[in-house]
């Protein structure tokens, strides 16, 4: 299992003679001895000592993590800690005017409930969900604070509310400078020990990032350790799952942060080419077959849809290839995941407004959605082939750029009528949805922050999921029990696709303003073709705008639980 990392740049570290100093974009790093193992792979203790040790996580080189994450199973109330929390639930179930909330702890040790015992009569501590409240030197405990966190109604907690009061827990601890934390797993109100466990891990380190990458005085460096505190009396055999569930939360929350860290950077600090290099950099990091072509692969795949996005801009495309081929496994399904990896989108021609144009660096969130469930598949090693495909392109107006009323022929050889040049996105995944079949895939997925539509119809609560295969489908509406992520599936049809007819040619690239997702989703289906696919429309839920208790405002993450626990269903 991989340990607190930091990813520094490890071809050019391992490059150079020792004692030496090397500048990572402007960060000077001091090595006295070539570090004994990639420093891709060096625990943090390794490279601390370091002379001139980096201001470490600046400028977004490493994939970075400084909180570390351990399992005990111990009393809670013996835990030695700077901040202890315990959940709570709401038994009442009354809904009487005069109905007052019976907060209850959700721990069966009784020193803890001891010291709560006050505050939970005092009323002031309802219970409600992600409701915090903090006791100080709480009574013949081992912490030094007490926090309680509410999940709301007794019947309503899922592991996935325990996901979110465990990031309350950590960033409650944040500002305040608490540097250790621990939280008690959840007994009682029906959670599943298991489940919980790998939720709160997630949760814990989801809550940790903060997108102040380029800040001098980082946040999302500030806890240093987090444990959670599982029940001294389990088995054997439960701690074993117990542990095995941690260690996959681990993997999973790592994962979304790694989207979220890519999504993140500004569109000067990732252009295509260098999203190709962070994800071959996660490829070799996790033992994944990695390719990243540009320009020159294009052409030779007659890529005519993908290209004609990328040929505005001075930054080459980049087609990023990734394969997990899991050993003995030579038949069956193989899944092909396929991302909207737009640096930046402009518009193009079809400029948009320069009205929160800034935000446009997350067009790219599709892709950072594969690459990081690519990299959780890697670790987790389910038994089925995939192909993860990004096709990354810079969307700019320039010179050579394409014009409304041009034309292009697609990789499946479809013609396609450029209505406008700010629907990019369907372009590139149209070769990306068909270099996917043809390498081998038998069922699709794409993701991509498609439409503005989406996020009309379904507001920045759910995401839109489409399908043309109910089998297919269905291991996905199954996949969001266990992920959590809100989908909602959205329609597709032979009248949305009369609306994208050409006149020119087969087909164009807008279909009006009305149901602008499915029209979007209908022109992809064009090119997945009669192979099982799921669309997903992520572009409402891509950045979140309002910072919650449990987690930062910026990039979210979405999708890629959801993905890789579809990838588990085959
Ligand atoms: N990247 C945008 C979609 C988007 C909008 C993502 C808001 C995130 C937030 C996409 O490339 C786009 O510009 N779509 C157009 C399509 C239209 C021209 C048919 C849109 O939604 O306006
Ligand atoms: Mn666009
Ligand atoms: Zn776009």
């Amino acid at each position: 299992m991989l340990q607190p990392w930091r990813v520094l740049c490890a071809k050019v570290v391992l490059a150079h003679k020792f004692p030496c100093e090397l500048r990572f974009r402007g960060v000077t790093v001091g090595f006295d001895k070539r570090p004994e193992r990639q420093p891709a792979l060096c625990p943090v203790e390794e490279l601390a000592g370091q002379r001139g040790a980096p201001r470490l996580g600046a400028h977004g080189d490493e994939i970075i993590r400084a909180m570390r994450t351990q399992l005990v199973f111990q009393k809670s109330s013996d835990v030695k800690t700077e901040l202890l929390a315990v959940l709570a639930v709401d038994t009442q179930t009354g809904n009487a005017r005069d109905a007052q909330p019976n907060p209850v702890l959700l721990t069966t040790d009784a020193a803890i409930k001891a010291a709560a015992a006050e505050v939970l009569k005092s009323g002031e501590f309802k219970a409600g969900s992600n409701e915090t409240l903090l006791l100080h030197a709480p009574a013949k405990l081992g912490t030094k604070r007490l926090l309680l966190v509410g999940l709301g109604k007794e019947k309503k907690a899922t592991a996935h509310s325990v996901r979110n009061a465990a990031g309350t827990a950590v960033r409650f601890a944040k500002p305040r400078g608490i540097k250790k934390i621990a939280l008690a797993l959840p007994e009682g109100a029906g959670l599943d020990h298991e489940a919980a466990t790998r939720t709160v891990v997630e949760g814990a380190l989801l809550a940790d990032y903060d997108p102040d990458t380029y800040r001098s005085d980082r946040k999302d460096q500030s806890v240093e350790g987090f444990t959670l505190v599982a029940p001294e009396t389990a088995s054997a055999e439960e701690r074993k799952k117990l542990h095995k569930a941690f260690d996959e939360g681990v993997i999973v929350g790592d994962s979304q942060n790694l989207a979220r860290q890519l999504v993140n950077e500004p569109g000067n600090k990732l252009t295509p080419t260098v999203l190709g290099e962070r994800a071959a950099a996660m490829a070799k990091e996790v033992g994944l077959k990695c390719k990243v072509h540009s320009t020159k692969k294009l052409h030779k795949l007659k890529m005519g849809a993908f290209w004609s996005v990328s040929q505005g801009s001075e930054e080459p495309p980049a087609l990023i290839e990734m394969y997990y081929e899991p050993e003995g496994v030579t038949d069956g399904p193989v899944l092909g995941l396929v991302g909207k990896g737009i640096t930046f989108d402009t518009g193009g021609i079809s400029i948009k407004p320069s009205e929160n144009m800034e935000a446009m660096k997350y067009d790219m969130a599709g892709g950072a959605a594969m690459i990081g469930a690519m990299r959780a598949i890697a670790l987790l090693k389910p038994n089925v082939r995939v192909i993860g495909i990004v096709c990354a392109a810079e969307n700019m107006p320039d010179g050579k750029a394409q014009k409304p009323g041009d034309v292009q022929t697609a990789m499946s050889g479809k013609t396609i009528e450029i209505i406008n040049t700010d629907a990019e996105g369907r372009l590139v995944l149209a070769d990306g949805l068909a270099y996917a079949k043809m390498l081998g895939a038998t069922h699709l997925i794409d993701a991509a922050t498609l439409t503005g539509a989406i996020g009309v119809a379904l507001g920045k609560v759910h995401a839109g999921a489409f399908s043309n295969d109910e089998e297919t489908f269905g291991k996905f509406a199954s996949a969001l029990e266990i992920s959590g992520e809100k989908f909602w599936r959205m329609p597709l049809g032979d009248e949305y696709a009369d609306l994208i007819r050409s006149d020119i040619g087969d087909i164009k690239n807008t279909g009006g303003r009305y149901g602008g997702a499915c029209t979007a989703a209908e022109f992809l289906k064009v090119f997945a073709e009669e192979t099982p696919w799921i669309h997903l429309d992520i572009a409402s839920m891509a950045w979140i705008d309002d910072a919650r208790p449990y987690i930062a405002k910026g990039p979210s993450g979405v999708g890629v639980r959801s993905i890789l626990e579809w990838v588990r269903k085959f």
